[in-house]
């Protein structure tokens, strides 16, 4: 939208007891990636002058993971330790340096919102175009207990006020501050250096930015937004309601992208799904992360698919699990109780019931019958399997890896396959069947005591 620079400084300082776990707060997953990751993907992009990064995370002392998060999202991003937690105001002096570089506009997230959207950010910046010293992302609380109270003058913020400072009148106030700002880079350390901590909690806090910038003459104003959007994630609770609003968005943009979900709200999405055109899911299926899907292709019901590639007019499921590393060709068929996972599944190949393919390859129009596993780890390492075209592989059998089937190689069924198998081959590997006429009747005989017959 603008040729203005942007830094965003994400807090994620946070040590999130609440949660009751060992991963760090913004570790937590929201459609399978990280709260953190939802809200470095909402970030403006464009780099701040003379840095080439546009990113800085704040994160708690002892939390490489989160550093490490991070930089998996966006390699450029810069990381700072706040080492003891004084409050948000002293969180985002932590990113001094970055700041201090220059830069047009500086934002500030927290690590915990991960509704945000990028369409927010930029909102929220183009009063900083028109001159604006900072502007606040406000929100119609239903509850304001806890939040910042917005204080407004026409269409000017005044101050934010803690809800532990605020007065009784000012408690009733229900526009809330979100916690995402945006400051003019050329004021903001004029204006964070000056945020006391004389308050209640004995914290710099962030939303006195507000006040001070008014006091040196600057303007501040709000954006609102819905409070759907800048859901905080404290407990186990929040996070599962994050989780429901995040696959509310995704199917509703699954589906205006055309995909058919016959029953959405029992369909759980990544956040990057890719779809084709005229893709069909079925009820009570998970799609986790990288997963891509190709036109005409049908996912049944109780399927669950993980970084895995699919062509076009593929059919997969119900009751199917392809693992990551999963690539199907265009109407490749995989059915009920199937799992892949590393295997390459070229055009056409069907794999219907009960099997097993891992570490393998199939070329096109290869059948692979009922119950075939690939026996592809001996205890210490994984091994290959390599299956042609146009081979058959009997029901039952086992492909014990490393192995080789040739193109139009016929396995006979119930076959453990040790061997490589030649294009065209036919290979078998079981007993000779016995047969003892009457059998049966002397076994029934035996067991019962009674004569037949
Ligand atoms: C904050 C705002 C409040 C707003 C609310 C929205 C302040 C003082 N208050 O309150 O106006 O309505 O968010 O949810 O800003 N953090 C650090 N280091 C610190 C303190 C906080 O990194 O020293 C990070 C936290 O990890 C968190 C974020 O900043 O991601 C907000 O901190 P939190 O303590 O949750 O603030 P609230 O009391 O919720
Ligand atoms: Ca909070």
């Amino acid at each position: 939208m603008t040729a203005r620079s942007s830094l965003t400084i994400v807090l994620a300082a946070g040590e999130g007891t609440r949660m009751r776990s060992s991963l760090p707060k913004v570790l937590h997953p929201v459609a399978q990636a990280s709260l953190l990751a939802h809200v470095l993907g909402a970030a403006p992009k464009e780099a701040s002058k003379g840095t080439g990064t546009s990113l800085a995370v704040v994160i708690g002392p002892d939390h490489q993971a989160v550093a490490d998060e991070a930089r998996r999202i966006r390699p450029d991003a810069l990381t700072f330790v706040q080492r003891e937690r004084l409050g948000t105001a002293h969180a985002v002096l932590a990113a001094r340096e970055a700041i201090a570089r220059g830069v047009d506009d500086v934002l500030v997230a927290f690590g915990d919102t991960p509704l945000i959207t990028p369409e927010t950010f930029e909102r929220l910046r183009a009063p900083l175009a028109k001159g604006a010293a900072l502007a606040v992302l406000g929100f119609r609380a239903a509850d304001p207990t806890g939040y910042g109270r917005l204080v407004v003058e026409g269409d000017q913020l005044v101050a934010i006020r803690e809800h532990a400072d605020a007065s009784a009148e000012e408690r009733k106030i229900t526009l809330c501050n979100a916690g995402v700002m945006a400051i003019d880079g050329h004021r903001a350390l004029a204006i964070l250096d000056k945020i006391g901590n004389v308050n209640s909690k004995g914290e710099y806090y962030l939303p006195d930015a507000v006040g001070i910038a008014r006091a040196q003459g600057g303007e501040a104003v709000v954006i609102e937004t819905s409070e759907d959007e800048v859901r905080g994630i404290n407990t186990k609770a929040q996070l599962a309601e994050a989780e429901g609003v995040m696959q509310a968005r995704l199917r509703k943009a699954a589906m205006e992208q055309g995909v058919t979900l016959i029953a959405p709200e029992t369909v759980y999405l990544a956040a990057d799904t890719v779809f084709g055109k005229d893709v069909t899911i079925e009820p009570f299926v998970v799609i986790g992360p990288g997963v891509s899907i190709s036109d005409g292709t049908v996912i049944h019901s109780f399927s669950h698919i993980v970084q895995t590639t699919l062509g076009k007019n593929v059919s997969i499921g119900p009751y199917a699990r392809l693992r990551p590393g999963t690539s199907l060709g265009d109407g490749a068929r995989i059915g009920n109780f199937v799992e892949t996972k590393a295997a390459t599944l070229e055009a056409g190949v069907k794999v219907n019931h009960l099997s097993y393919i891992g570490d393998a390859t199939v070329g096109a129009n290869s059948n692979i019958g009922a119950g075939t596993i690939t026996c592809n780890y001996d205890g210490f390492k994984k091994h290959k399997t390599v299956i042609g075209q146009g081979a058959f592989v009997g029901t039952n059998s086992s492909l014990v890896a490393p192995v080789r089937i040739g193109n139009g190689a016929y396995i006979g069924s119930g076959s453990v396959i040790t061997k490589d198998v030649p294009d065209d081959a036919m290979a078998l590997e079981r007993n000779q069947q016995t047969i003892r006429e009457g059998g049966a009747a002397r076994y029934r005989e035996m067991k019962t005591g009674k004569k037949e017959g």
